[in-house]
Parts: structure tokens; sequence; C-alpha cells
């Protein structure tokens, strides 16, 4: 089980004139200025159906950079099938073997990959660089070796055996295969999903977000060079309801490991309990999904600190996280301070393409996510019970641009303040100091999520109060320091509520999910 220590992978500065920033730059304009053309794989092979659609950068949505192609019912049939018949072969593989691929993954994504997986982020994502540095490359990395030595401490657990018997387990994979469905705002998030099945044994079935496409292609592009084996993940793209339905359908789906969407979440797990019946093993149901991310503030904090941490945990990738902060409680007598300081940064925040590396802000995904953000937006200029502070402006005629706003509002259940947006909205209640107790109340009762969450309070008995009463509103709680950025093989990441199965991806609790354990009695 000596594998090698797992470390994170150092995050690359990209100060000006550095080697590191020059290969990132070339390789943007590179891939900025050459058209891709993104096959589904299937068995190993490129397919091309005909039926593409576009691949255009968020912050420049007239210029197309690529294409991606789409399954049909065939497609997906036969990603299954071939997933099915890689089986065998692959479960046989041993572990050292798979640990090796991936390894290998995670060195060549150090290396070669680094400047292709952190562009095409930027290109197709729109991430600014510092975001795709720690995403792309760190946390991606990160992942691999982490689960390698996870798989192994897993492997380790083993029952007692005495003189004449000896009992052992076996952790196999499971029998049929795995389902991945990831998001487009992660692209470790999204490698990680089928990486970590595959790495467990298991073969799978892969439909990344159609607007991660381009990052995808070079994910399969990295594990194809690692050798991995044509067939253990099967790439398809297109109609998220009609492949759903078509995997859902076959008696071998044995797994669903999904980041996303509550609604969709839900739907999923209804569809497959109706069709419980029609599978040969339970499925296991791993999911992390909506949240509506809270700070909450007690007046014995350091304001700059309090606003740092709003405007990095509720603007950094324009609050595309499901970990960002998008609700603040401050208390009426640290406000006007942490509103001082929240203007004066908020108000450095530059916006524009992640080309030029001084843009803090880029661009929100696709139209649909800026009218539904800008909607909000709007209802808040006009509503009573709203005023905005900083912000409020968006265009889209070039690019998906939304300024960094933050609403305050007096109601605690304002839309803005209980709606999950996905975008660079904060919304901030401000409480009296006195009712500090009422208002932990209110930061636990507002939604429906406990996905991530953070207090501020340099008071040792206000912080193990707030921890009490908040003991269930978040699976990722940080106290005195904003809430996203979990790092791999620091802080392990799920949440729990409407935010998911609170199964911690990169957590040795997540890859025994993706295992069927056999007990093995041998008398002597
Ligand atoms: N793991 C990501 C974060 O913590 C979502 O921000």
């Amino acid at each position: 089980y000596n594998v090698p220590k797992a470390v994170n992978e150092p995050v690359k500065g990209y100060a000006p004139g550095s080697p590191e920033k020059e290969e990132l730059l070339a390789t943007y304009k590179a891939m900025y200025n050459s058209n891709i053309d993104v096959p589904m794989h299937i068995n190993g092979e490129e397919v091309r159906t005909g039926n593409t659609k576009n691949i255009t950068p968020p912050h420049d949505h007239k210029h197309v950079v690529g294409q991606y192609h789409t399954a049909d019912k065939t497609h997906v049939d036969a990603a299954i099938s071939t997933a099915l018949a890689a089986r065998e072969a692959w479960s046989s593989v041993s572990w050292m073997e798979r640990a090796a691929i991936f390894l290998k993954a995670a060195e060549l994504l150090a290396g070669p990959y680094r400047a292709r997986m952190n562009a095409a982020t930027m290109i197709a994502q729109s991430k600014n660089v510092y975001q795709a540095e720690i995403d792309a490359a760190c946390e991606m990395i990160d992942f691999f070796r982490f689960n390698v030595e996870y798989m192994t401490d897993i492997f380790k657990d083993q029952p007692t055996s005495s003189p004449g018997v000896w009992n052992r387990v076996e952790y196999r994979p499971l029998e049929g295969f795995i389902y991945a469905i990831s998001p487009f705002n992660f692209t470790s998030i999204a490698a990680n999903l089928p990486a970590s099945a595959a790495l467990m044994g298991n073969v799978v079935v892969w439909k990344p977000s159609d607007h991660q496409a381009y990052s995808a292609q070079v994910i399969v592009d990295l594990f194809k060079e690692a050798g991995l084996p044509d067939g253990v993940i099967n790439v398809v793209y297109g109609d998220p309801v009609m492949i759903s339905d078509t995997v859902l359908a076959s008696p071998d789906f044995s797994g669903l490991h999904f980041t996303g969407s509550t609604h969709v979440f839900k739907e999923l797990w209804k569809q497959i309990g109706t069709n419980i019946h029609t599978y040969k093993t339970y499925p296991r149901i791993v999911g992390e999904t909506g949240g509506k991310d809270f700070i909450w503030v007690h007046n014995s904090s350091n304001p700059l600190q309090v606003a740092t941490a709003m405007t990095r945990g509720a603007f950094e990738y324009q609050g595309q996280k499901c970990s960002a902060a998008s609700r603040s409680y401050i208390p009426a007598s640290l406000w006007p301070e942490v509103k001082k300081h929240l203007i004066a940064q908020a108000s450095e925040l530059k916006m524009g393409s992640p080309e030029d590396t001084s843009n803090f802000i880029n661009a929100v995904i696709h139209e649909g996510s800026f009218d539904k953000i800008t909607s909000y937006i709007e209802a808040a200029k006009k509503d009573k019970d709203a005023e905005i502070i900083i912000g409020g402006n968006h265009d889209k005629s070039v690019g998906y641009f939304i300024e960094p706003t933050v609403i305050v509002s007096q109601s605690p259940k304002y839309a803005t303040m209980t709606t999950e947006l996905f975008g660079p909205v904060m919304t901030v209640y401000v409480y009296e100091d006195a009712d500090w107790e009422a208002s932990l109340k209110l930061v636990d009762e507002s939604t429906e999520y406990g996905l991530t969450g953070a207090i501020f309070s340099t008071d040792r008995y206000i912080v193990e109060k707030a921890s009490k009463a908040l003991e269930n509103a978040a699976g990722n709680f940080y106290i005195n320091d904003k809430p996203s950025g979990a790092v791999v093989g620091q802080q392990p990441f799920g949440g729990a509520r409407a935010s998911g199965t609170n199964d911690k991806a990169g957590s040795a609790q997540n890859l025994l999910r993706w295992t069927s354990v056999r007990l093995i009695k041998e008398t002597l």
C-alpha cells in the first residue's frame, strides 16, 4: 500500500512575465482562434453524429470556438453496452494498475496538460486564470492523488481472523455501470465524478454539462494518455432527459454520481425509485446539489476580515459555485464599517474577458442564467423591501456580464435571501446586535439547503453557540473564513438537507459508495 504520499498541488501564481503565464496565454490564444470539434467517446472511439451545437465563450458569445456532437438514443445504448463489455476486464485489472493510471494523469496534468486544461476552462466556462488554476489544475490533480491514498486506506480495513480461519473482505466494483452527471462550474468535479468510480474498478457512462464540453475533451485526452483502457469511461452529450431516461431504464444501472441542481437530482431519484424493481442491484445514489450559503457575523468580528470573506465568497467565479456566499447576516453596529470595506473592495473588481488576467469578474455561463439572475436584480431595483448598494448593472451584448451586486433587505425571507441564483449577487440582512441568537435561527430556517456556511466571531462562547445552532445548516462549516474554496485532502466537501447526500467529494467515504464488499471466510 505504499502509494506516493498525497500532497496538494502547489498553486501557480501567474505573475506578469512568469513562464506559466506566457505559456497559458499563448495556449489560450491558439485555442481561441482554432476550431475544436468535440466528439462523444464510446469504446474509445470518437463518435461524430453531425448533430452539433456550438461552443461559444460566455464572455464573447458570438465567437464560435468549436462544436460538440450530441447523442440520440442509439448512442446512449451503445455507451451502456460498451461500458458493460469493458467491465470484466477493468474489474480484473489490479488496483495498483488502476492507481498508476490516475497517478499518471495527475502528473500529466501537473505538467504538459496544465495550460490546455486551464485555457479550456477559461475559454468555455469563463473562469479567470486564478480560479481555473485552483480548479482545473490543482483540485483535479488533488482528487486523483488523494483518492488513490484513500483507496488504500479502505483496502487496509480488514476483519480479524483466528488460527485456522482467515476472514477477509474484497472491495469489489458494483455489478453494472455508474452514471456520472457533472456540472459546468468545476472542471475538477467533472473529472472526479467518473474518475473516482473508475478508480474503484467501475465502468462509467459520463454525461458532462454541454457547457463544459471543451474541458471535458481535454480530460478525455488526459485519461487516454495516462493509459485508461477504452470503454471504461464513455462520454455522451445532448438532451439530458433522453440520456437519463435511457440510462435509468437499463437493468444494469448500479449507481448515480451527480453534481447539479436540487430539482434535477430529486427528479432522477424519483425515476430510480419508479424503476427500482427492474434493477439487478439497488443503485447507489450520490449527489451534491444546490446551496444558499451563508455568512453570519457577530459584533465581536473584524469588519475588514468579514468584508473580504464576503467579497471573495460571493464574487469569485461570478458566484457560480454551489459553495458561494449569497446571504449575509450582519450586526447593526458593525454594518457601517463592513459596508465601507465591501464597497471599496467591490469597486476594485474589474470585469471582462479572462484573457486579460486583471479581470476578476468574467461572464456568467449562458443566457438563461444571465436572464434569471438579472430578473432578480431588476425586481430588487423596484422593490421597496430591497436596496441595491453595490452593482446592479448588466449587459449581454458581447458577453453575459453582470456586475457584482449587493442587495440589502430588511425582510429575512426576501427572494434573493432564499433563492439560489448561482450568480454574483449577495443579499445582506442587518440585525440588531442584541438579537444575535434569533438571527441564528433565521440562518437555520430560511432555506431548505445545508451546503456551506461561515460564522465570524472572536468570542469562543459565541462560536460555540453559533456552531451548535447551525449544526445541520452546513455540511462544510467555516469559522472565521469564507464558505467556499474547499481543498481536497483538507476539507472534504458536501452538504445535507436539499444540498445532497453529503458523501464528501474527496474522501474515503465517497469511494466506499462505489464498492460492493464481499466478505470471505475461509476455513484453512
Ligand atoms: N468544492 C468547491 C468549494 O468549496 C465547490 O468551493
